[in-house]
């Protein structure tokens, strides 16, 4: 099993739209559940993995957006309408320890948002770091850092265009590299 971050950014490095929707939303190529590689990467997922603040806009979504995967949400309550199913807890390491245990084999799609990628890259769980940079500036929005620490070390691993101008960047991750020469003291 591999715990795999995938994030969509702009090119200008947000997250989020300014207005706080996953930087994918605001593509005119995106296609909720179809677009931008999401089937190639979900082929070997079995749960998918997030914050709360990430999971409670699916409550009121017409169409569930993980019908084919486990569910795990780290949340100190549990958001009223969670379906039975969705496994939800406080603490990131008894929810990882419920996510092992549950595991058949597959990996583990994490969706975000930037704090719950830092939770899990601080317990040393996160495997991959897969961004898609989109081909659009939104000059706003939310960073992935410092929620995730600045220091986390990445080793670039593949690349491929996506139709619609997109590209899928994947990087594994290994421990953490030496802080930038100059860098703030907070970001050590
Ligand atoms: N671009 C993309 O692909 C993408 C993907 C997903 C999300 N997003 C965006 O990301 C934003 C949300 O990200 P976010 O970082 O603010 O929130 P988040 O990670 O989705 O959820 C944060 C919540 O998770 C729980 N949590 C996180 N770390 C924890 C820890 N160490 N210990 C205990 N609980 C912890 C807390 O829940 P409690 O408050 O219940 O304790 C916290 O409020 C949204 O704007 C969303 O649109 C973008």
């Amino acid at each position: 099993m591999k715990i795999r971050a995938r994030m969509s950014m702009s090119a200008d490095g947000y997250v989020t739209t300014p207005t706080g929707w996953p930087a994918l939303t605001a593509d005119p190529a995106f296609v909720s559940g179809e677009s931008h590689g999401i089937q190639e990467f979900l082929a070997g997922c079995e749960a998918a993995l997030m914050g709360r603040t990430t999971f409670e806009p699916a409550l009121a979504n017409s169409r569930w957006p993980w019908p084919s995967l486990d569910v795990f949400v780290l949340a100190s309550h549990r958001p009223a309408a969670t379906p039975d199913h969705v496994v939800t807890d406080g603490d990131p390491v008894r929810l990882l320890e419920r996510l092992r245990a549950a595991n058949r084999g597959g990996d583990v799609h994490l969706v975000g948002g930037p704090r719950t990628i830092g939770t899990f890259h601080a317990l040393g769980a996160l495997d991959t770091l897969e961004l898609v940079v989109l081909p659009l500036l939104f000059g706003g929005g939310t960073h992935l850092t410092p929620a995730l620490d600045p220091a986390a070390g990445l080793t670039f691993r593949r690349q491929r265009a996506l139709p619609g101008g997109a590209v899928e960047i994947v990087y594994s991750c290994e421990g953490s590299r030496s802080p930038l020469p100059g860098a703030p003291s907070s970001q050590r």
